[in-house]
């Protein structure tokens, strides 16, 4: 392996120094040939990006000045998707966690007064009782097709005048996170399936029972979305979340409460700390870009960029729509990003971080 890359290094020292010694060569004649070499001085650093970030696995000792540097160049490369890749990834996480037949708690996965383990801490259980299992979906709405070209939008800063509404409305799914604002020219406003996090029930919407109005209104901007909560990752978040499917489900039934199976989260935790990514848990996004891997034709990730500053070095916000900052302790962020990055590079999603063109779809 070390006297492959050796071989490797000497052979794009050679190339390089070719190519500017053949550029500065040409320079003095003619224009057209001067564009030529550019092009292959420009293939060269992609392929070499290409290779850096496919073996990317760690966000540690990142000099960020020269990463973002990197990412951005390496964006503006041709990108093709990697077929083969995105059967892989979709097979690998269909054996491990099974999205397709678990991501939520249905009627047909789940029965009656069964025992539902935690997903941190599967001593604590929850028993499923008949009302709620009456209000729990029949079935996923891929059941039967698999979903086409997904959008999971992120809530970084990144998408803050990036002009991808559009583009992301063209999606045939949209996935969104914690109730996030949408807005038609950033951000778009199709939304298939949203998150709700039991923090913001507890924060903003404690008195849904006896007050139901402002938490009505708030997700009835989404349409006829689904509102995914992780409802058993923590005790704390099966009374919220239930709170929540009890006030919806008789005033907006063609927008449905679901439940994260822990089961699915917690299998999905296990197959991701195999691969080297140890946090405490997963964020929803990393989690539910794996779910679509599973279950889409091809994903575009937008909106995960977890840093302080763009592309062009301005500095952003952490979320498009509010001044909060990370919780330090929970996820971290940049070392899920270096695997979205790394799975962008081998062509498994498409991950989205310059502004769009308008003229794109
Ligand atoms: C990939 O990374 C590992 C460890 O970071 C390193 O040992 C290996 O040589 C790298 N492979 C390539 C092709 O760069
Ligand atoms: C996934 O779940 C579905 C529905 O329960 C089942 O039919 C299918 O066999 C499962 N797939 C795998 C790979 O376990
Ligand atoms: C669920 O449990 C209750 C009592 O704990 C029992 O009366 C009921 O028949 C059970 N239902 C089913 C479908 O097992
Ligand atoms: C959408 O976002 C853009 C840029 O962030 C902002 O100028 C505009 O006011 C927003 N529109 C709405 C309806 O929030
Ligand atoms: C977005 O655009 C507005 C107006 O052009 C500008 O004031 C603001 O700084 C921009 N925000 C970001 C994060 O680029
Ligand atoms: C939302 O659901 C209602 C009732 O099922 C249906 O009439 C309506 O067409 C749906 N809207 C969209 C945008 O799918």
């Amino acid at each position: 392996m070390g006297f492959l890359r050796w071989i490797f290094r000497l052979l794009m020292v050679l190339v390089m120094g070719y190519s500017v010694c053949m550029m500065f060569y040409y320079t003095s004649y003619t224009h057209s040939s001067r564009e030529a070499m550019t092009d292959a001085f420009q293939r060269l650093r992609c392929t070499k990006l290409k290779l850096k970030f496919s073996n990317i696995t760690s966000a540690k000792r990142l000099n960020m000045k020269r990463f973002t540097q990197e990412v951005d160049d390496f964006l503006n490369c041709p990108y093709k998707p990697n077929a083969i890749e995105q059967e892989i990834n979709r097979m690998r996480l269909q054996f491990c966690c099974n999205a397709t037949g678990s991501l939520f708690l249905t009627k047909r996965n789940t029965a009656v007064n069964q025992t539902i383990p935690y997903e941190t801490s599967i001593k604590s259980t929850y028993k499923m009782n008949p009302a709620i299992h009456s209000m729990l979906p029949e079935d996923f709405p891929w059941s039967s097709r698999r979903l086409g070209r997904c959008a999971v939008v992120g809530s970084g800063g990144i998408l803050k005048n990036s002009s991808c509404g559009r583009e992301i409305d063209s999606a045939d799914f949209v996935i969104r996170f914690n109730l996030a604002y949408i807005n038609d020219s950033d951000v778009g406003l199709k939304t298939d399936l949203i998150t709700i996090n039991p923090t913001q029930i507890q924060r903003e919407y404690k008195n849904m029972e006896k007050n139901p109005d402002p938490f009505v209104e708030r997700v009835s901007v989404y349409g006829n979305a689904s509102l995914a909560i992780p409802a058993f990752a923590y005790t704390f978040c099966t009374g919220l979340a239930i709170k929540a499917l009890r006030v919806l489900h008789p005033v907006r039934p063609q927008q449905p409460v679901v439940f994260f199976s822990p089961e699915y989260l917690r299998t999905l935790n296990r197959f991701w700390k195999r691969r080297g990514l140890k946090e405490v848990r997963l964020s929803s996004g990393f989690a539910l870009i794996s779910t679509a891997l599973e279950l889409c034709e091809s994903v575009h990730v937008y909106g995960f960029w977890p840093f302080g500053t763009d592309l062009q070095d301005n500095p952003l916000p952490y979320h498009y729509y509010d001044q909060l900052s990370p919780h330090p302790f929970m996820h971290s962020m940049p070392e899920e990003f270096v695997r979205l990055l790394q799975l962008h590079s081998k062509g498994a999603l498409t991950l989205h971080l310059q502004p769009c063109s308008s003229d794109k779809p």
